[in-house]
């Protein structure tokens, strides 16, 4: 038997754990090609909550009683497929469960990995190559540019505030709360911007860069948004990653003055980071070494028990994280 979580409702306006049910399965037996996992660290991502809503735009959705997935690492116990033995550790994307049957070739085999293995569900993962490619080669950060990013307590911001520091960039970060502000400063952020305490987020951004910005990478939406258009320099980068602000409903992410995007022509660019798997050895050569030489700290936030997975998921919304938050079993 596996235990898997299951969508037995469709969230409301706050994100609650009891819309989550943890169901016994019987698993099923292995068909030629396939291995059985016994799951490890599974990743919970704020992206999955436009996948609860009843629009799910440009994704394939969850529905009611439907199994939950994401991103998980596992070792094999059980292999009817040549190139996995039993014993390999392996990155798939059926997580929310203890226990998953999936055919080889959607496994990532891990073995001989010298890092710890739930780097890759972080730094080494989706949330590595978000950082990594959404500010090099969509934003085309350079050494002596100033940068503004939201979210910079999260697993992508983390990550996106110390690369622009190994790159020369001049790094303003905001995130929530004093103690939550003074860890991101602590991974190099030159100032680090509380969005809760009082006070405008275009006030605040003014003060931090009176010269403007040069490169907004975006993690949240709405006021923070706002806030980086006003205080945009003429020409500069939006790097549009997500909007974690607005995935309980659009109407927050309403921009009051977006005539001035025209006016200081901006350019805005969205990108999602799998468009970059071909390049994927290059990201993964370059954050790999900045871990080896200890230029990169790696954050995480661990919490225990499979019965945990859908608190920690809404953990994310109330930001309960701080780096990389991850489930161990
Ligand atoms: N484009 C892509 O391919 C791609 C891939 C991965 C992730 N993403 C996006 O990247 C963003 C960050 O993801 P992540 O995995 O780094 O997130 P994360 O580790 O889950 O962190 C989320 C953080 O966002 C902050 N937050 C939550 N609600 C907020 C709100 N209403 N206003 C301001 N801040 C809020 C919280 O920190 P505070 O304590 O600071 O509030 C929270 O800790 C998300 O928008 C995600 O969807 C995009």
């Amino acid at each position: 038997m596996a235990r898997v979580w299951y969508l037995s409702e469709r969230p409301g306006e706050r994100l609650t754990a009891d819309i989550f049910e943890l169901k016994q399965v019987e698993e099923p037996p292995l068909n030629n090609g396939e291995v059985r996992v016994k799951n490890a660290w599974l990743s919970v991502d704020p992206f999955m909550r436009r996948l609860l809503g009843a629009e799910c735009v440009g994704m394939t959705g969850v529905s009611v009683d439907a199994p939950m997935f994401g991103s998980a690492i596992g070792e094999v116990v059980e292999s009817k497929a040549t190139v996995l033995a039993v014993g390999t550790p392996v990155l798939h994307g059926l997580g929310w469960r203890d226990s998953s049957v999936l055919p080889s070739s959607a496994c990532t085999n891990l073995a001989g990995t010298t890092v710890p293995l739930q780097r890759y569900l972080g730094h080494l993962g989706i949330a590595g190559q978000t950082a990594y490619f959404g500010l090099l080669s969509v934003g085309e950060a350079k050494s002596g540019e100033v940068l503004f990013v939201s979210a910079a307590g999260g697993a992508v911001g983390c990550l996106v505030v110390q690369i622009a520091k190994i790159k020369g960039l001049t790094v303003i970060a905001s995130a929530g709360g004093a103690v939550k502000c003074a860890a991101v400063a602590e991974l190099g952020a030159d100032v680090v911007i509380d969005y809760k305490a009082p006070g405008t987020l275009r006030s605040k951004i003014a003060i931090a860069a009176p010269a403007g910005i040069d490169i907004y990478f975006d993690n949240v939406g709405g006021a923070h948004l706002d806030a980086a258009i006003h205080g945009a320099k003429p020409g500069a980068r939006f790097v549009l990653c997500g909007m974690i602000g607005g995935y309980g409903g659009d109407d927050v992410l309403a921009l009051p003055d977006p005539m001035r995007m025209v006016l200081k022509r901006l350019t805005l660019r969205g990108f999602s980071a799998p468009e970059f798997n071909s390049r994927h050895a290059e990201f993964h050569a370059d954050v790999l070494h900045w871990m080896q030489t200890a230029q990169l700290q790696c954050p995480e936030t661990i919490v225990d028990g499979l019965e945990e997975v859908p608190n920690a998921f809404c953990r994310l919304f109330d930001g309960g994280n701080f780096g990389k938050m991850l489930v161990r079993l």
